[in-house]
């Protein structure tokens, strides 16, 4: 028999801290804290005696970057997602493997019920559901969602806080929502609502205001294997380490800024921003040596694996059989994605200024005007000739007057 007991997603922040009382409050459960660390910041020091004078039964805390880096950012970088040409989609693939923790730990506590701060109008709430409910198919897990039951405003979390006698530092300043991991920041309120207002400077917390960036580029080589980064500037190094030093490069240079009005799920258009600097970076990068080592046919074919992947990411369907169908696809897309890319960072730009790789298609014998040139031009009159029959046919037998109407 499960025990009264849920375990609740927690950041330490006041509507996470609050939650706890309000379980225990309205369902009587007590409450075991989960915080997932999926890099990109530090969580504050008192993190568990804040939970647990908040009235927590106990506090667990998991590091899980390099699980984040290998099962949920490499996959995405593979396939190449971005939601509507815009977002990296760093919230959305934290999101599966919070939840795969929150699960893990409810069964191994033997808790009745999972618990998270969403509200009932993101994204978020659903990608958390559907990834819990799927994963606990076979052993189902109630779940509470206290933001999205209660539906308390800022000031009625900011009472409720006092009531309960606790103490937040930054409760009163802090303004905008941010979800932040190592791959990159959203950051939505205050002024971000109004789609006319350009986003105040304070809404940005790793990448450099342009005017502040430094006057000289900076260049750097990131190298790859089989579509992994595994060097940058010639050393061989994990690809956390190179996500993490390059959100520090990348951002003091002012890169992986993105202000975007999206396509929620739940059909309402929401205006945030977003910065990622380093997967900013890493994504041009791969981008680059996919059209030396892909042909035309494989590159089109790539855009619509990534089109349907970024979607179903966004709509909180990693844990499915389409996911894994499309990892095959993109695995076998990688298989020559070995080689090296060079950038310039400079004023927020972030330009790719070479590639290589030793399985690239690109010819110089071919491509090149010069007296190297090795294309057979006469060859091109027969290809021509034929390549344009079906539309001489048609022209003689079908179309006369397009032209004159
Ligand atoms: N709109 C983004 C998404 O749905 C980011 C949501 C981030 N949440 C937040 N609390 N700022 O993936």
């Amino acid at each position: 028999m499960a025990k009264d007991i849920a375990v609740l997603a927690y950041s330490g922040g006041l509507d996470s801290t609050i939650s706890i009382d309000w379980i225990k409050e309205n369902y009587g459960y007590e409450v075991i804290t989960l915080t997932v660390d999926l890099g990109g910041g530090q969580f504050s020091d008192d993190l568990e005696s804040r939970a647990k004078k908040a009235g927590a039964l106990d506090c667990v805390i998991l590091d899980v970057k390099n699980e984040f880096v290998k099962d949920f950012i490499l996959p995405s970088l593979k396939a190449g997602v971005i939601y509507e040409n815009n977002y990296l989609l760093a919230t959305s693939i934290g999101r599966p493997l919070m939840a795969k923790k929150l699960v893990e730990v409810a069964y191994k506590y033997n808790a009745r019920a999972v618990a998270h701060g969403c509200t009932g109008k993101g994204n978020d709430q659903v990608r958390f559901d559907t990834a819990i409910k799927t994963l606990s198919a076979n052993e189902p897990l109630e779940i509470i969602a206290p933001a999205r039951e209660a539906s308390l405003t800022r000031d009625q979390e900011k009472e409720y806080a006092e009531k309960l006698g606790i103490k937040l530092p930054g409760v009163e300043e802090r303004v905008y929502s941010i979800d932040r991991n190592l791959w990159g920041l959203a950051i939505e309120g205050e002024d971000l609502e109004d789609p006319w207002v350009e986003p105040p400077e304070d809404a940005y917390l790793i990448t450099k205001n342009l005017e502040d960036t430094p006057n000289d580029p900076a260049y750097i080589e990131i190298g790859f294997k089989e579509g992994m980064p595994n060097k940058l500037n010639g050393e061989t190094m994990d690809f956390l380490e190179i996500i993490e030093k390059l959100n520090l490069i990348a951002g003091d240079h002012g890169v992986g800024r993105v202000v975007h009005v999206e396509n929620r799920l739940v059909g309402i258009k929401s205006r945030e921003v977003y910065e990622a600097p380093g997967a900013t970076v890493i994504h041009n990068a791969f981008q680059s040596l996919e059209k030396l080592v892909l042909n035309r046919d494989q590159s089109r074919m790539k855009n619509m694996i990534s089109s349907n992947y970024s979607d179903l990411v966004y709509d909180g369907r990693w844990f499915s059989g389409l996911r894994e169908n499309l990892d095959a696809y993109c695995k076998s897309s990688c298989r020559y994605m070995t080689g090296e890319v060079r950038i310039k960072l400079y004023k927020s730009k972030c330009d790719v200024v070479g590639a290589k790789s030793p399985y690239s298609l690109y010819s110089y014998d071919l491509a090149t005007y010069s007296n190297d040139d090795k294309f057979k031009h006469d060859s091109a009159e027969g290809f021509i000739d034929i390549y344009s029959l079906p539309s001489r046919i048609q022209r003689k037998q079908q179309i006369h007057d397009e032209l004159t109407d």
